[in-house]
């Protein structure tokens, strides 16, 4: 069965007193309300910055349902590679997920199709949980072409698995236009992506595989529209940027199933 998610991406934010406060504060909420208790029953992974994974590991680990994971891993195991973190150290310090392919890796660092496959092959070799991002920029939403740019994208980074293995990754849809942006996509443009996402699995894997990947959606989701975008058959979370730095809009988030 596919799990319900809610994931935070704190990206360049924070020193680690206050991504410690962040995470402390989440997770007293969420020791004061279980996550068993929640409607949707969610797991929370906070991406901090990687200064700081070693000690928000320390407080997670506390909390049932909580993982932390990085907000990048490299393509390569080791190596002379200055200033890059592999995803076997990422596994070595406590760290259970990864994001994978986020627009602003693939905007700022030019990061390509090719080189996500190998950072995904990398984190399940190191039995680390990839979360792939997908999304499409606004020009390519406008010409229409958004279907094929997510097609495309998961195709060449995450097609090339075993069964085994696939079933082991949660895809993020994140449209580029959205994301920090205060525009979010409708609940029936989220919908309409998901279910495009888990049809293009269906027909590679097949149905079973296709109903147990978690599908989250990212871009400007907050505590006033996740209720109505999580309601949506095939949207099986979310990843937060902005919202995830107050603990309360992201707790309200966690209870938005
Ligand atoms: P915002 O929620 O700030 O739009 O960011 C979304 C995002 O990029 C999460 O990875």
């Amino acid at each position: 069965m596919k799990k319900n998610i809610v994931a935070g991406n704190w990206k360049m934010n924070t020193t680690l007193e206050e991504g410690k406060a962040l995470a402390t504060s989440i997770c007293e909420l969420i020791i004061n309300k279980p996550l068993s208790a929640i409607s949707g029953n969610p797991e929370v992974i906070f991406f901090p910055p990687f200064t700081h994974l070693t000690e928000i590991v320390k407080i997670a680990k506390k909390v049932k349902g909580v993982y932390v994971g990085a907000q990048n891993c490299y393509s390569t195991d080791k190596g002379a590679y200055t200033g890059e973190v592999s995803a076997t150290m990422l596994k070595s310090i406590g760290a259970t997920h990864v994001l994978v392919g986020h627009s602003e890796r693939r905007q700022y660092f030019k990061e390509d199709d090719q080189a996500l496959a190998a950072k995904v092959s990398q984190a399940i070799d190191n039995s680390l949980i990839p979360v792939f991002c997908c999304g499409e920029l606004l020009p390519e939403r406008k010409s229409e072409q958004h279907f094929n740019v997510v097609k495309q994208q998961i195709v060449k980074s995450l097609f090339w698995m075993d069964e085994a293995d696939f079933k082991k990754v949660v895809i993020a849809y994140e449209p580029v236009w959205a994301i920090g942006t205060g525009e979010t996509a409708s609940p029936q443009q989220a919908q309409e992506m998901h279910e495009f996402i888990r049809n293009l699995i269906n027909e590679k894997y097949g149905m079973e595989i296709a109903n147990s990947i978690s599908i989250l959606y990212g871009g400007s989701c907050n505590a006033q529209n996740a209720k109505e975008l999580f309601k949506q058959t095939d949207v099986d979370g979310g990843l937060i940027g902005g919202a995830s730095l107050k603990s309360s809009d992201f707790f309200q988030i966690i209870c938005s199933f």
